[in-house]
């Protein structure tokens, strides 16, 4: 892990790095069941270089703990009985919060691979409609979400991002069923 880590630090092909403060790597344990993978960091993770601390990442946090789920290892209890790890498709933070281009996630893609492969998740949680280009070479997250795909043979869930449940309260209530879902597939894994 660390050597990915290094070897993005050193990447120099992509130009979303020299717009950025920070390399955002992940957070979380890197032993998870569960890898989440949003778009690209924001304003605030581009400054303290961790992914999904921002109003998202705060959101997703409070989405977690009700299936069991924490990102922080020294957290786990009777009630948060797994841990969560979190990366995003794009590790710098693009200018003004531009969408990365399909050339930026297919550059960075090899990337992720590697990641998803060190982690080796049980479930993965494509969060968006830039993540799910990425893994699944789709988009239309509303018609995605809620249903299981496949990525090199671990069980793939697309939700919505959580930036857009900030902004579309409505959907928040698909999210709830597909958190339910990821807990159920979990609860047949153990
Ligand atoms: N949105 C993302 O997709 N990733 C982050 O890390 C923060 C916000």
């Amino acid at each position: 892990m660390e050597q990915l880590k290094s070897s993005l630090a050193n990447y120099e092909y992509c130009e979303l790095k020299k717009g950025s403060r920070n390399l955002v790597f992940s957070s979380g344990d890197p032993d998870a069941e569960v890898m989440f993978i949003g778009e690209a960091p924001g304003r605030e993770e581009d400054i303290q270089g961790v992914p999904f601390v921002g109003r998202a990442g705060q959101l997703l946090d409070k989405m977690l703990r009700p299936i069991g789920l924490t990102r922080d290892k020294n957290n786990l209890n009777e009630k948060l009985t797994t841990t969560a790890y979190i990366c995003n498709v794009i590790p710098w933070r693009p200018p003004h919060n531009r969408d990365p281009s399909p050339e930026e996630i297919k550059m960075m893609l090899p990337f992720l691979k590697k990641h998803i492969s060190l982690v080796q998740p049980k479930i993965i949680v494509a969060l968006g409609n830039i993540s799910c280009r990425a893994l699944i070479d789709q988009t239309g997250i509303t018609k995605l979400r809620g249903n299981w795909f496949d990525f090199d043979n671990v069980p793939l869930m697309p939700m919505c991002h959580p930036a857009y449940l900030l902004r579309n309260n409505a959907a928040k209530k698909d999210a709830w069923s597909d958190l339910l879902k990821i807990k159920e597939r979990l609860g047949n894994l153990a």
